[in-house]
């Protein structure tokens, strides 16, 4: 097969047929395919990647982003610490030789080939959840305003009169200047009903506040919709709710309205499995490992290690089916290993290049091996880079977050100028009703 651009000039036959990558032949389709879904007109990016005009002045900026990792915004990798044999879904990222591609288009000048010979490159879409059955929202309007951070459940009830399924989860965030994180929690015996006042809400920490209950989905900047591994869901009673749990940060400076809303796909026919989401870190029962949780002032790469023993008395085999990392403005990279008390190691994901407003869901693409299995005794480990200094880019949104003007010690906290070193993990289980014994163990 004829190389579809040319390594070197040697490679492709001496001068006299030397063929640059050019933007109509080969840069334009594969920057539609990988950055097609954000950077175009009216998008939340600097530039378009749809025109040649547009994206022509950033051409030394996509080789350099392209080149450090920082874009796609797409993190998880194989590295020295992670051997990743598995692939990921909706996996966006560039092979080298793409990155290589990019760089010689460069080199050789940006040159935009010809114009005529050029089909429209197909965008790639952003990610939605396709033909969603219900799509609802917070009951009215909520004001955010004030300095503090704030965590606020809204009860959202559901018309289903027999046992349904949820197989897809997308928040819609309204309001994105305060919406920090949203997750979406299952609340089986409608507890929150008595929780709610007049406006269908409530005060209430990180979790809902009521037992028992389940993570369904969860929502962070720059994440897609959540989305059940064919053939499994998660069960969802009639006269259940949901409790939408939002992390409001307030602007600082102007009160604020939001009515964020949340699509969903079930399903009546009872699939073969379920799936549940497990919290890995500190309040969710896992322990630091490094004794106290501080990042000092000044820091540029400390570590944080929190791990989770699986307890015993679960009784079943759990496979991974995704996993979405979370720290703050601090965090600049984190790894997740499995281990077992034989002292067996598994990576489940390594994202080097972290960072706070893209914070992706990695789904295994089940179709490219086995899916890591987690045992009962076995451990969760997470571990957190920080960079607490001024060579962080982000360190004015976390001196903004905690109203300080110079970097300080960080704790673990739930305000967004406090750090987190979670793991959200999508766990495979029986066909069970999980929630029940949930609530008979505990
Ligand atoms: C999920 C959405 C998304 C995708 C996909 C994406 N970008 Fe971006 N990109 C952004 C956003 C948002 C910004 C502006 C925020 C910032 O500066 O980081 C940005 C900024 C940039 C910048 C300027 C800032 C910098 O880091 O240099 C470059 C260059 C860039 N993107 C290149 C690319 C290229 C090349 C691709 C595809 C290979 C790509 N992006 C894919 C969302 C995306």
């Amino acid at each position: 097969m004829r190389a579809w651009w040319c390594l070197s000039v040697v490679a492709c036959g001496g001068a006299g047929s030397q063929q640059e990558p050019t933007w109509s032949g080969e840069i334009a389709p594969l920057l539609a395919d990988r950055c097609g879904a954000c950077h175009v007109e009216g998008g939340p990016t600097p530039f378009s990647v749809t025109s040649y005009e547009e994206a022509l002045p950033w051409a030394e900026a996509i080789v350099d982003a392209t080149q450090e990792g920082r874009m796609p915004p797409f993190f998880a990798t194989s590295s020295d610490e992670c051997d990743m044999q598995l692939g990921f879904l909706d996996d966006i990222r560039l092979s080298t030789s793409e990155r290589q591609l990019l760089a010689d288009w460069v080199e050789a000048g940006s040159p935009e080939g010809s114009r005529s010979s050029a089909a429209p490159a197909p965008l790639r879409t952003p990610d939605h959840l396709a033909d969603p059955d219900r799509i609802l929202s917070l009951p009215q309007p909520y004001e955010v305003s004030g300095q503090q951070d704030e965590y606020r459940c809204f009860r959202i009830e559901l018309d289903n009169t027999e046992d349904r399924w949820i197989t897809g989860l997308e928040v819609l965030p309204d309001n994105d200047a305060v919406v920090h994180h949203v997750l979406v929690w299952n609340d089986p015996g409608d507890r929150s009903a008595e929780r709610v006042g007049p406006d269908g809400s409530y005060a209430c920490s990180g979790q809902p506040d009521v037992w028992p209950t389940e993570l369904v989905a969860a929502w962070t900047p720059g994440g897609s919709p959540t989305r059940a591994p064919v053939g499994a869901g998660t069960l969802f009673h009639p006269g259940a709710s949901l409790v939408i749990n939002v992390h409001y940060h307030p602007t600082g400076t102007s009160t604020e309205l939001d009515q964020s809303r949340i699509a969903l796909t079930w399903t009546d026919q009872q699939p073969a499995q379920h799936t549940t989401w497990y919290l890995v870190d500190l309040p969710f029962g896992a322990v630091s490992t490094d004794g106290l949780f501080e990042i000092p002032a000044g820091s540029e790469a400390h570590t944080e290690t929190v791990a989770l023993e699986v307890p015993t008395y679960i009784p079943w085999d759990l496979p991974v089916f995704a996993i979405t990392p979370h720290m703050h403005y601090l965090g600049t990279e984190m790894l997740v290993t499995l281990r077992s008390p034989a002292g067996g190691e598994e990576c489940l994901i390594h994202t080097p290049n972290y960072r706070f407003d893209f914070q992706t869901s990695y789904t295994y693409d089940p179709t490219s091996g086995p899916l890591p299995v987690v045992h009962p005794g076995d451990t969760i480990e997470v571990r957190c880079t920080y960079n607490n200094s001024e060579s962080n880019p982000f360190l004015g949104l976390q001196l903004d977050a905690s109203g300080t003007s110079s970097p300080q010690d960080i704790r673990w906290g739930e305000e967004t100028g406090d750090e987190m070193c979670m793991a959200m993990v999508g766990l495979i289980i029986p066909p069970i009703d999980w929630m029940e014994l949930a609530e008979s163990l505990f």
